[in-house]
């Protein structure tokens, strides 16, 4: 989580002046309850800056230290709470927690990477833009293709399923977000669609951690992997998939594309996830964040992936992991307004 762990209490005092900043771009104001959710394995930093900044906006914020968060009392204190910044260690997109927060207007924060990383992808307003665009061309979208180089032709069925814009920043009642991100994505309709996935060479397959090295073959049927091929990482990938003993865990929970022009895909993890034109897909639990998704189940695997082709209905908006659509095209550098009416250029982010 953290690429340069800091011990030291004094830590969290040069964090507190780029939370502030983040929790402005959350809109929280004066009087508005900021609930700050850890459980024991939560970077204690965090919490501690962030409780810093909320109290320099004149926020009324408390923390809560829980290692079950589906717990009623738990759900209860995120449904009152006007923005949640989760940073609790475990699993954090899915679960009834989330679903009943987000529906009754609670605005969910969440932060779970290294404080370098978060300098380096400090949302921008140019980000969310480019983001917003594409929830808009996905919303009204029946079906979404995507084919590669390597093999993938799959086909999902959306109608009525509303895509989201991840930007780094839950500035809106009822809106998840994750910082970093910069991605639309969906949940399909989870038993419907498919065709054959290939996972390519330079591929990254999150959870297990590996870049793919050999292709591995995917067939999907009715919204389920039904079929695994492939050489070593295949057969790794089919006991990942068997140790949960659940149809589900092969069900897919979202596709989509990443956004972020700054996110290097030689940094495992998040970056891979919102990686500028790529393609990620995912399988397993999608109850939570999604709006209507209906999977909960133990498992949740993504797969960042590179070269892809993606329509959705007839318009084609990607080719070869390259947008086609000005709306959805990196527009250069564009600052971050800050507290003082200034902007931020280059990363947006404070160096040091
Ligand atoms: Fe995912």
């Amino acid at each position: 989580m953290v690429e340069s762990l800091a011990l030291d209490y004094s830590a969290s005092t040069q964090l507190v002046d780029m939370f502030r900043r983040h929790l402005k771009l959350c809109k929280v104001h004066a009087g508005e309850h900021v609930l700050i959710h850890t459980d024991p394995g939560s970077y204690p930093h965090y919490a501690a800056a962030y409780m810093g900044a909320a109290i320099e906006l004149g926020a009324d914020v408390f923390q809560i230290v829980h290692p079950n968060r589906e717990e009623k009392a738990v759900i209860d204190a995120w449904k009152r709470a006007d923005l949640v910044i989760d940073v609790s260690s475990g699993p954090h997109a899915y679960g009834h927690i989330m679903r009943e927060s987000m529906d009754s207007g609670t605005r969910l924060q969440r932060i779970g990477v290294a404080v370098n990383t978060m300098r380096r992808l400090f949302p921008t307003q140019e980000l969310r833009e480019r983001v917003l665009a594409g929830q808009e061309l996905m919303k009204n979208a029946k079906t979404m293709r995507i084919t590669s180089p390597g093999g993938t032709d799959l086909t999902f069925y959306k109608e009525g399923r509303d895509p989201m814009g991840i930007y780094s920043v839950s500035d809106v009642p009822g809106r998840w977000d994750i910082w970093p991100s910069g991605m639309v994505c969906c949940a399909p309709e989870e038993h419907k669609g498919g065709g054959v996935l290939v996972l390519s060479p330079g591929d990254y397959m999150l959870v297990i951690n590996q870049y793919v090295n050999d292709y591995i073959y995917l067939e999907m049927n009715d919204g389920r992997i039904t079929d695994i091929k492939g050489g070593m990482q295949a057969e790794l990938l089919k006991r990942w998939f068997a140790q949960f003993n659940s149809e589900d865990s092969y069900r897919i929970a979202h596709v989509g594309w990443g956004c972020e022009r700054r996110a290097n895909w030689l940094i495992p993890g998040q970056d891979n996830e919102c990686m500028y034109a790529n393609m990620q897909i995912a399988f397993g639990s999608n109850l939570g964040i999604f709006k209507g998704a209906t999977t909960l189940t133990n498992s949740h695997i993504d797969f960042p992936s590179l070269n892809n082709s993606y329509w959705v209905d007839d318009i084609q908006i990607m080719e070869n992991g390259e947008f086609l659509l000005d709306e959805l095209r990196h527009k250069g550098d564009v600052g971050i307004t800050t507290e003082t009416g200034g902007t931020q250029t280059g990363h947006g982010s404070r160096p040091g």
